[in-house]
């Protein structure tokens, strides 16, 4: 049996991001508690304010948000925090070496429902050690995290990481509460049947988005010639451990809904860190024509579209929206 303590210690040789994850994953053991208690611990509900980006937020976020919070403050290595739930990022230690952004609860419109939700995070080195940092020390692009993972508090607690080249998944064993290796090298497969895409904003796409999901709807009766099956959990970190596990195409795209939004979900503590562990398991991450991981932010806030998954289909969707827009 490999807990998490072992696997950082004989594989991740860099005591200030061990330390760092084990911080972000032992706040998971006290959130994974809470949502195991659900409504007897008063998690759920409005907590009746909102965030920078102007959504409501439920009490779990702020829970959950104060407790990876205060923890990582604590923590010598970690030189400050960016939150979803926080309009600026938040300084820490001068002398850590480390940078942490997290999404604290992922999947919030689930909470009250009994359904899966997750914190993902994000781990970028610090430059400027020995002074306050700022909002412009984390606007690094993905392809320099050091580490990255979420929690999916589901029917099981599973923790998703990678800190070396590949991506292991570890069970929160509930009699020891201890997370224990269940995966050494996740890979996914190139080819998919399955995607998972919200589609009742499909008058809100662009024509290659549509012109792809109408070619999956089509099924055998079109150009694809097999069937294809939907999935949507309304968590990202559901939908991209579904794909861990068994393969798929996720895509939350461009969308004309919001004028002020360029496709809802955030770059730096949502579509970076699961980009790196997709394609660390072989997949691909891309805005339907760039590599995510290559995108650098002007904002710790800023959406960005997002096509993951399975490499040959993450493939197909490039090639609509390229063969589009030559036209
Ligand atoms: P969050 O709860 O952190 O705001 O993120 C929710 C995101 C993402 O996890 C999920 O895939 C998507 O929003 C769901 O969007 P719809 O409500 O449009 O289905
Ligand atoms: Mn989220
Ligand atoms: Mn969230």
């Amino acid at each position: 049996m490999t807990t998490l303590a072992n696997y950082l210690n004989t594989h991740a040789n860099h005591p200030a991001l061990n330390d760092v994850i084990t911080t972000v994953t032992d706040v998971g053991k006290t959130i994974s508690q809470l949502l195991r208690k659900g409504a007897l611990a008063d998690i759920l509900g409005e907590a009746g304010n909102q965030n920078v980006q102007g959504e409501d937020q439920k009490k779990l976020d702020v829970l959950a948000n104060d407790l990876l919070l205060d923890a990582l403050a604590k923590n010598a290595h970690c030189a400050g925090v960016a939150s979803e739930e926080l309009d600026d990022a938040t300084p820490a230690n001068p002398d850590g070496s480390l940078l942490v952004l997290f999404d604290p609860l992922d999947g919030s419109s689930n909470i009250d429902i009994n359904m899966a939700v997750g914190t993902i995070f994000s781990i970028l080195p610090y430059q400027r050690q020995g002074q306050n940092s700022e909002n412009s020390d984390f606007l690094q692009a993905g392809n320099q995290q050091l580490a990255a993972g979420y929690l999916l508090y589901g029917t099981s607690t599973v923790l998703a990481l990678t800190i070396t080249d590949n991506v292991v998944m570890f069970s929160l064993d509930p009699d020891t509460n201890e997370y224990v290796l269940i995966e050494e090298n996740v890979q996914i497969d190139a080819d998919t049947s399955e995607y998972a895409i919200n589609a009742s904003n499909y008058r809100y796409w662009r024509a290659p988005m549509q012109q792809y999901i109408d070619e999956l709807i089509a099924g055998k009766t079109g150009v694809r010639g097999r069937d294809f099956n939907t999935r949507w959990v309304a968590a990202m970190v559901g939908d991209v451990h579904r794909i861990l596990c068994r393969g798929g195409l996720f895509t939350y795209p461009f969308d004309t809904k919001d004028a002020n939004k360029a496709g809802k979900l955030r770059l730096m503590y949502e579509a970076n860190p699961m980009s790196l562990l997709i394609e660390r398991a072989g997949g691909a991450a891309t805005d339907a024509v760039n590599r995510i991981l290559d995108i650098v932010p002007n904002d710790i806030h800023q959406r960005v579209p997002v096509v993951l998954g399975s490499r040959n289909e993450v493939a197909y969707v490039k090639d609509l929206h390229v063969k589009h827009a030559d036209k």
